[in-house]
């Protein structure tokens, strides 16, 4: 097997220079003309969930509309996961990552696998590489949730802690789908029918400190292949979105939960919300972190606009794609922007 060059190590072994392995190309390096000199910070949207109850409701569907359409990206506050669980997930994260290289190396990625501790699916033979390692799993349904071979046996309370977290998330995803379809005048229930079985994946993300930020990507631009993706990131800048030719910082903010819409709900939506680029830049001085939850749909599901999304005037912007075929070419490709759902546009190119 060959030996997969992780960050973290070459982080602890002090290097001095980044391995060309890691290096971008001039024109996708974090200072390329595209994030400077118009590079701002923190105007995501914020959207506090309490706004829901009482007078405000209205006030709070329209923020949640408008962000999805506009960015496809904001924070959530007041959303119901206390922030003592939210310290739990960061911390048995970083515990994880601080455990010795053998023990984490026990639940490894097999070769050519994505689900486990190793690089992220970036695998492509001569890609560049991401300056992050990660631990990936999923969490349900059970038959992919292999906990012997891809969770971690430590720290001891991992498994508890992410499972706690999940329980939550689940209460937040079914809540934002019936406002999404609400706010699309769709059935309460249309948005979570259509996904079919969710699967729930999480990603820890380690970004150690890295001598040469400006030469590489944390991660590359992307936009997430599944429904909706949440992110709880720590207290270092470097998830940053894409908003008119821009890069805008997504501002951490303690008791905040980031939430993006996926490629499948900009197809289901029919281009009404939008499945945002997105990446992640490093920096020497402090390692960062995020755990992302995937919600994506069964693989078995069918995914194309909604038919009362589409009429003569809104004709149907995307293909129907089984989720799964999605997936598989989404994997297999290095990440691109957001061409994987480009791909099944109809609009000529
Ligand atoms: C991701 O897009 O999966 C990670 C971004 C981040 O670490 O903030
Ligand atoms: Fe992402």
């Amino acid at each position: 097997m060959a030996q997969t060059i992780l960050a973290q190590r070459l982080a602890q072994q002090g290097v001095k220079e980044v391995p060309e392995r890691f290096i971008k190309p001039i024109a996708e390096r974090p200072a390329s003309q595209l994030s400077s000199p118009n590079h701002s910070r923190g105007s995501v949207p914020v959207i506090d969930l309490a706004g829901l109850q009482g007078g405000s409701r209205q006030h709070t569907m329209a923020q949640i509309d408008e962000a999805c359409q506009d960015w496809g990206f904001f924070q959530v506050v007041n959303h119901g996961i206390p922030s003592s669980l939210l310290q739990l997930v960061k911390d048995v994260g970083r515990d994880f990552f601080e455990l010795p290289f053998e023990e984490k190396q026990k639940c490894a990625m097999k070769p050519g696998e994505i689900l486990g501790y190793g690089r992220h699916y970036q695998q492509a033979e001569n890609a560049v590489l991401d300056w992050v390692d990660c631990l990936l799993h999923y969490v349900s349904p059970t038959s992919l949730r292999d906990e012997e071979n891809t969770w971690p046996a430590k720290p001891p309370n991992y498994r508890e802690v992410m499972d706690a977290y999940a329980k939550e998330l689940q209460k937040l995803i079914s809540l934002l789908l019936a406002l999404f379809s609400e706010n699309l005048g769709l059935p309460s229930t249309y948005l979570e029918e259509a996904f079919g079985e969710f699967s729930l994946a999480f990603r820890v993300n380690y970004y150690p400190p890295c001598p040469q930020p400006n030469l590489v990507m944390g991660i590359s631009p992307h936009s997430d292949s599944g429904c909706i993706t949440f992110l709880i990131q720590d207290e270092i800048d470097g998830l940053q979105v894409r908003k008119n030719g821009n890069w805008v910082t997504v501002e951490p903010l303690a008791d905040g939960l980031v939430v993006n819409v996926a490629d499948m709900l900009q197809v289901i939506t029919n281009g009404r919300y939008v499945s945002v680029e997105h990446r992640a830049l490093v920096n020497n001085v402090k390692e960062r972190m995020s755990i992302v939850g995937f919600y994506l749909p069964s693989t078995e599901a069918l995914i194309s606009p909604a038919a009362t999304l589409t009429d003569k005037t809104h004709p149907a912007l995307y293909r129907a794609t089984k989720y799964g075929d999605y997936l598989s070419t989404y994997m297999k490709k290095p990440l691109a922007g957001k061409a994987h759902v480009e791909s099944l546009s109809l609009q000529d190119k």
